[in-house]
């Protein structure tokens, strides 16, 4: 659980080039989800490459909460002894998600339609979320809630005991949503059809095929509609989990902006619903290839060399792309500090109600180290200074959010002077490994209290 702890100021100083093999861990969404489907399926799911971060390891005693046999191996091998679809128990105690939306949003679908009652709760960051987006839907199923005002954690979640299903638009662009109510679909008689006008991840469904629901996806006019079968037997799986592009996003734009760098990221997963960054990018003329372009699992993968890229310019955002980069946006505002001219980013709305405010944290953070913003409820635009320019020097807060913390360590190895967040704490909960990883490389990040 982060932000409960004493924070860690860290400082990033302008580094030479960075150079070598970027092993990030593994992707935070397929982790959650494979333990998760290995609780709820029947039989001994193993895993390989689980992302140990702490919003996984909330995940994973949460799953032992409700019933399921977690076991960890060490170097990110986990067995799960599912329950079953429906045979999750009632747990004794407050399940605390930590920093974790997608952990709790989850975790609350799941067993929206058991007939058990649960009460979430988690750090300073996720009790300010909106929890709405899945009690809404989930009411639907008949499933109640009870929480603070607003629709914030602690919550009290009164599963449904005799469930119906529901068709449901998803409102906003969620693959927290969308997968809150398929897997409430999952222990409802009959089909639970869920329809997103824009694509989200699709971990969800691909996993739901794998794990062997009866699962179909259909592009219409009115978006894609998604259809699930109701109470399938789910069978226990490998699964190897792909490296996470939203961790490899961090030493590829330092070495996009880091005069000489050169950084191999092997393995990430490439997953279309995933890798908008990277077009965006190469748009802005960033210097990055594919090598071993490959399927994994169910996941295109591939590793990606990115080297220094002097002449960076700003680029209007499409903002169709933006639900496949959404947690990319601030890192990609540090690459944009170093472009020549004005990225443009539009339709980000959600970047609102993330683990932060995420374009009013970069937004604060760029102008104390010398850049221009412009922002509005959904766009927001970085004047670029051009490589070499931008002047860094000062502390920015990192406000209970990991992304928020590594954009900022990013900045400092690029800019005139260094850079500093008040807590690189929260960094924890998805990338325990980033300073030694980032170190190796040629950073230099320094933790100030010691
Ligand atoms: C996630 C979905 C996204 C993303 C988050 C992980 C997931 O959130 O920002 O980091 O694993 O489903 P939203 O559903 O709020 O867009």
């Amino acid at each position: 659980m982060s932000g409960h702890g004493t924070p860690i100021p860290m400082t990033s100083r302008p580094c030479g080039p960075l150079k070598g093999e970027a092993n990030v861990p593994g992707d935070k969404s397929i982790s959650h989800r494979s333990l998760i489907l290995g609780a709820l399926s029947v039989g001994e799911t193993h895993i390989t490459g689980l992302l140990e971060g702490e919003d996984v390891l909330d995940t994973a005693k949460a799953m032992r909460a409700f019933g399921a046999e977690v076991i960890e191996h060490g170097g990110g091998e986990w067995t799960v002894h599912g329950v079953g679809v429906g045979g999750f128990a009632e747990p004794e105690n407050v399940i605390d998600c930590g920093n974790s939306g997608t952990g709790v949003r989850l975790i609350m679908g799941c067993m929206a339609t058991t007939g058990i009652s649960a009460t979430f709760t988690g750090d300073a960051s996720l009790n300010k979320r909106p929890m709405a987006r899945v009690t809404d839907p989930i009411a639907l199923f008949g499933a109640q809630s009870v929480g603070r005002s607003g629709g914030r954690l602690p919550m009290t979640i009164v599963g449904a005991a005799e469930p119906v299903p529901v068709r449901y638009e998803v409102p906003m662009p969620s693959a927290q949503v969308k997968s809150a109510v398929l897997f409430a679909g999952l222990n409802v008689p009959g089909k639970t059809v869920v329809i997103e006008k824009e694509a989200t991840r699709d971990h969800t469904e691909r996993m739901l095929q794998g794990f062997g629901a009866e699962l179909t996806v259909e592009e219409t006019d009115e978006g894609r509609v998604i259809t699930l079968t109701g109470q399938p037997e789910l069978k226990a799986q490998n699964i190897v989990v792909p490296r996470d592009p939203s961790s490899a996003a961090f030493p590829v734009c330092a070495a996009v902006i880091t005069p000489g760098s050169d950084v191999l990221v092997p393995n990430i997963g490439l997953n279309p619903t995933r890798a908008g960054l990277f077009t965006t990018l190469k748009e802005m003329g960033a210097d990055l290839t594919f090598e071993n372009e490959r399927e994994e699992g169910g996941e295109p993968v591939a590793d990606l060399r990115a080297k220094f890229s002097p002449d960076l310019k700003g680029i209007e955002v499409d903002p169709a792309r933006a639900a496949s980069m959404i947690d990319e946006y601030p890192v990609l505002s540090v690459v944009a500090s170093f472009a020549a001219g004005y990225t443009v980013m539009k339709g980000v709305k959600e970047l609102r109600v993330k683990e932060s405010d995420r374009i009013d944290a970069m937004a604060k953070g760029l102008r104390l180290n010398g850049v221009e913003v412009d922002e509005g409820e959904d766009w927001w635009v970085v004047k670029g200074l051009g490589h070499g320019n931008v002047p860094g020097g000062a502390t920015c807060e990192s406000v209970l959010d990991h992304r928020i913390a590594m954009s900022f360590m990013v900045m400092g190895m690029a800019a005139q002077k260094p850079v500093s967040v008040d807590d690189g704490g929260p960094i924890a909960t998805s990338f325990p490994i980033f300073e030694s990883l980032m170190g190796n490389l040629g950073a230099q990040l320094v933790r100030n209290n010691g």
